[in-house]
């Protein structure tokens, strides 16, 4: 891979990265004077979204840089890292509970280091309330100061006091950090960080600052890279993929890095996460129609569909524009696979509005949906709202919602029965003997296979179409044999 560029308003100075690689060099000295002639491990544990997961793999790559092992057993760890999501006050509530449970291994483990970042503590109220009631932490960072690892790992092991650093509100960007992958043949890339829309009910820019995109060839690279070494799955990412360089000439925005990833040579699936319907654009969708790596599958969430509720939501489209999105990339891509969030429950939402949104979902006929109950996000706008509807009125929503979604899913599945599909096989399934494979359209199908076939993408007939896992037999059975 050539070098990295950050040619970014938002880069990091050159000069503090190589601060950080002094600090990750004297951290590797104490950990090996703390443990000679062994590794401490690290339990890193990542909750959320696929930009919390990147962010993750890098933690993970700093870890090892300094001379950690990584492992899946809390037991065994040195180190724990919690990676939090602030999404949602669920998410949010289960990650207090298992921090609550560090506390009696930290009594018996008194040279355990407790680690928490993510979303979750660039929250104030919440770095206090760790600070206050959870003592037995001793590291704290938000989502902007990831690189500085190495510097708050000396100060744990040196200094004897608590770190917390939330510094750097606005974010930035960093190159050239290193990342541990999760998967082998499924990667990640994000290509800008951070959104500038403030959806009402939404955290994601307090907590992730203001919108900023990583450098073309540099993103445009990483990919080479991934497909070079035998990538199959890569996955563009960013809060709100659409308006990556949005102020720069259209040879420089999204439309044209697809197209440009696209270009490179291989065989493997572009996708991309998530799409923001204001900034979705025909470009787009003719882009995604036009290149052949680029999955059919497009997650347009939607959230109501309802205009008044969608301009509560500070969402910038309504219903109309919505659907002539979907109609004109129906019309481009026939075979297209269309998936949304959606909210029920928001503040004030009506029975009638309500309404709004099954009628949507029965007339876009979506692959799947990814539902949330509305959940008050500590200084968002919406957290203000009158809120009058009753849990259970919106828990009779939510499952209205599910129920509709399933009866279309079902209909959608019907349909693919007898039909032979691409599907890049992922893991064996939970049958004996059988592997669990995923279209490009983001549906899992799974057969009959040998372990081996992980990672390769293969053929595949519906033989039983259910509605969330469907089954299926090899369209060439001789092609099945490793
Ligand atoms: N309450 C419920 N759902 C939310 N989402 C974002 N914020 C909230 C909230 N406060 C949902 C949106 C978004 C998805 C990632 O999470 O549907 O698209
Ligand atoms: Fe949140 Fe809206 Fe930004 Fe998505 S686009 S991260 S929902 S503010």
């Amino acid at each position: 891979m050539t070098e990295s560029r950050n040619l970014s308003k938002f880069a990091v100075p050159a000069e503090e990265l190589e601060r950080q690689k002094e600090y990750a060099a004297l951290v590797e000295t104490v950990l090996q004077s703390r443990y000679p002639g062994e590794k401490p491990l690290a339990f890193v544990h990542t909750y959320g979204c696929q930009g919390n997961v990147a962010d993750g793999e890098k933690i993970k790559g700093i870890l090892a840089s300094v001379g950690f092992g990584l492992t899946d057993d809390l037991a065994a760890a040195d180190l724990v890292l919690y990676n939090t999501c602030a999404i949602r006050e669920h998410a949010q509530d289960r990650v207090f509970g298992n921090v609550g449970k560090l506390k009696p291994i930290k009594a018996q483990k008194r040279d355990l280091i407790i680690a928490l970042c993510g979303c979750m503590m660039q929250q104030e109220y919440v770095a206090e309330k760790i600070k206050k009631s959870y003592p037995f932490v001793d590291l704290v960072f938000g989502t902007h100061v990831i690189h500085k690892l190495p510097e708050f790992l000396y100060r744990v092991l040196c200094g004897g006091k608590r770190v917390f650093d939330l510094s750097g509100g606005d974010g930035n960007i960093v190159e050239g950090l290193p990342v541990r992958r999760d998967g082998t043949f499924k990667a990640f890339v994000p290509i800008m960080y951070g959104c500038d829309n403030f959806c009402s009910y939404c955290v994601v820019p307090y907590v992730r600052g203001r919108e900023r995109s990583r450098d073309f060839d540099t993103v445009v690279d990483e990919v080479r890279h991934l497909a070079a070494q035998g990538y199959k799955d890569i996955t563009l990412l960013g809060q709100n993929v659409n308006s990556y360089h949005k102020n720069e000439p259209a040879h420089l925005r999204f439309p044209a890095l697809l197209r440009a990833v696209n270009d490179i040579p291989g065989d493997f699936l572009i996708r991309f996460m998530t799409s923001h319907p204001r900034d979705c654009s025909k470009e787009l969708l003719d882009a995604m129609a036009d290149c052949d790596k680029v999955a059919k599958h497009l997650h347009l969430p939607v959230q109501s569909g309802n205009d008044r509720v969608l301009r509560e939501m500070n969402r910038h489209y309504d219903r109309a524009r919505y659907l002539s999105l979907i109609d004109y990339a129906y019309q481009k891509m026939p075979g297209l696979s269309i998936t949304s969030d959606i909210i029920v429950g928001f503040p004030g939402e009506t029975d009638a509005e309500f309404e709004d949104t099954l009628s949507l979902v029965k007339q876009v006929k979506y692959t799947s949906l990814f539902t949330f109950i509305f959940s008050p996000r500590p200084g968002t706008k919406a957290a203000l709202m009158d809120d009058p509807t009753p849990k259970e009125e919106k828990s009779r929503r939510f499952q209205a919602l599910t129920a509709l979604q399933e009866t279309i899913a079902a209909e959608r599945t019907a349909a693919m029965n007898g039909k032979t599909y691409r599907v890049l096989v992922e893991e064996p399934a939970k049958t004996d003997g059988w592997l669990s494979g995923r279209t490009e359209g983001n549906i899992i199908i799974e057969f009959p296979g040998d372990d081996g076939l992980i990672g390769t993408f293969q053929q595949v007939r519906v033989t039983e179409p259910r509605t969330w896992v469907l089954k299926g037999e090899p369209a060439d059975p001789a092609s099945f044999c490793m």
